[in-house]
């Protein structure tokens, strides 16, 4: 088969180079973007005199027709043709002939590639945004329904202090807020267009990039060529953004998945969110869950394939950028599909109150408040740790919790305790006297919850 670039070559292009060259095998998703930045550079060479009117609808609606055939399945990619671009402009050219010959002026595969991968990446942004605020509404649909639920609250896998589910929670909202706001901030900076760049130089034809960036929805033209053809920033930003979602997930997860041993025993999973085991019969296992967790070591080796194809790479394009194209796809469906289930694993697991009831009275999660307690009566906070420490080994070791002690033994441990104390102690009372800002208060995490359903509202 002829190439594009078959000029000045005498012999043919041996087929294990081809084979080992090709993109369009993956690249073939970008066809949308391709046939979108070939028309508006259509239109932009018609404007400047470049491609007839005539012409102008030739490439435009041959165009339209390949988009078409590939969606309905019926158009053939060809290997010897390299990739998605050549693919199409092959076609074009088999279509219309002459006009489909000037589709190509003063633009190179070079910043084609660079702009369809832009536009590509920006709607594929602009779904996670959406993807990201149905986890978030989920978790705040979860926290609601269970509002006034008080969870044993950690540090170090240790019983810590009592906090509400909620607060739990929407400490992922949170989270997943950031992420939303990262990958904002890296549209801001990917929405530059490259097209008219060519292949680095720029061009002697007199083309008007800035009509074609704004065609496309560009914030604004590249304004160095050099750069424009070699950026992909915007491509390792991306995947780094999801692999900060990617983490996330993978926390989420990780807290789903302890909450879902036997000894813990604080939610109940779904059986269509479950899977059994091939031997065991008993089994049911939250599989899904550990693939969250697990789908993150597949970003990072995403990430990190970017961050290397890249090092060192001279100006401007270079083969080696061909390999941005996989990493992309895969981080972008992992962590898309990632979304979509945890979205519904959070909305349709059920909490065990009594279970976790029965986890809050273990651990003496009050100590902390009795300790504050001290203060609020003049003791300084080093010496009401002190002291209470001594009440919590003197509990343990009766094998009661703090509430359980009697006002006779507490006084032991200090004279400042008095008959109130016991409004300080037990994870209720704890939790209700919670009152400093963003703290498990019921009113701070209303305040919370309802600032979420504000900003989360459809
Ligand atoms: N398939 C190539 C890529 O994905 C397109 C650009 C090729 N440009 C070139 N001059 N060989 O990077």
């Amino acid at each position: 088969m002829k190439k594009p670039w078959g000029g000045r070559f005498e012999k043919d292009t041996d087929q294990m180079v081809e084979q080992f060259t090709e993109s369009v095998s993956f690249d073939r998703r970008l066809y949308h973007e391709d046939i979108r930045g070939s028309i508006a550079h259509a239109e932009m060479l018609a404007r400047c005199g470049l491609v007839s009117e005539t012409g102008l609808v030739a490439i435009r609606e041959g165009l339209r027709d390949i988009e078409r055939e590939i969606e309905a399945g019926t158009f053939e990619f060809q290997v010897p043709l390299e990739d998605v671009h050549m693919n199409i402009e092959a076609a074009l050219i088999r279509r219309i002939g002459d006009a489909g010959r000037k589709l190509h002026t003063a633009r190179s595969r070079n910043d084609q590639v660079a702009c369809d991968l832009k536009l590509w990446s920006r709607g594929a942004l602009d779904g996670f945004l959406a993807l990201l605020t149905d986890c978030q509404r989920a978790l705040l649909e979860k926290a609601e329904e269970y509002r006034e639920l008080i969870v044993p609250g950690f540090t170090h896998l240790q019983h810590a202090q009592p906090v509400l589910l909620a607060h739990v929670l929407l400490a992922y909202v949170e989270m997943f807020e950031r992420d939303r706001g990262r990958l904002g901030d890296c549209r801001a900076r990917l929405n530059v267009s490259p097209l008219g760049a060519c292949a680095l130089a720029g061009t002697s034809l007199p083309i008007d990039p800035r009509s074609a960036a704004e065609e496309l929805g560009f914030d604004r033209c590249f304004s160095n060529s050099i750069d424009a053809v070699s950026d992909r920033d915007f491509v390792i930003e991306f995947v780094g953004d999801l692999c900060l979602v990617a983490l996330h997930l993978s926390r989420l997860a990780e807290e789903w998945l302890i909450w879902s041993t036997p000894e813990f025993d604080f939610v109940d999973m779904d059986e269509a969110f479950c899977t059994g085991s091939s031997i065991m019969p008993q089994k049911k296992n939250a599989d899904v869950l550990e693939l969250l967790r697990g789908k993150c070591g597949r970003l990072y080796g995403d990430l990190m394939a970017l961050l290397t194809v890249f090092k060192g790479l001279p100006l401007a394009y270079n083969r080696d950028m061909q390999e941005d194209k996989e990493a992309l796809f895969d981080a972008v469906d992992t962590v898309r599909s990632s979304l979509q289930v945890a979205a519904e694993l959070v909305r349709t697991t059920a909490f065990k109150k009594e279970n976790v009831a029965r986890a809050c009275a273990r651990g003496h999660m009050d100590a902390t408040a009795l300790a504050d307690y001290l203060v609020g009566r003049g003791v300084p906070f080093r010496e009401a740790h002190e002291a209470v420490g001594r009440v919590v080994r003197a509990a343990a070791a009766d094998g009661v919790t703090l509430q359980e002690l009697s006002l006779e033994q507490l006084c032991s441990f200090s004279e400042v305790i008095a008959e109130d104390v016991y409004q300080v102690l037990g994870t209720q009372n704890c939790v209700e006297n919670y009152r400093s800002h963003g703290s498990s208060s019921p009113s701070e995490v209303e305040r919370q919850l309802n600032t979420w359903k504000e900003r989360l509202a459809e």
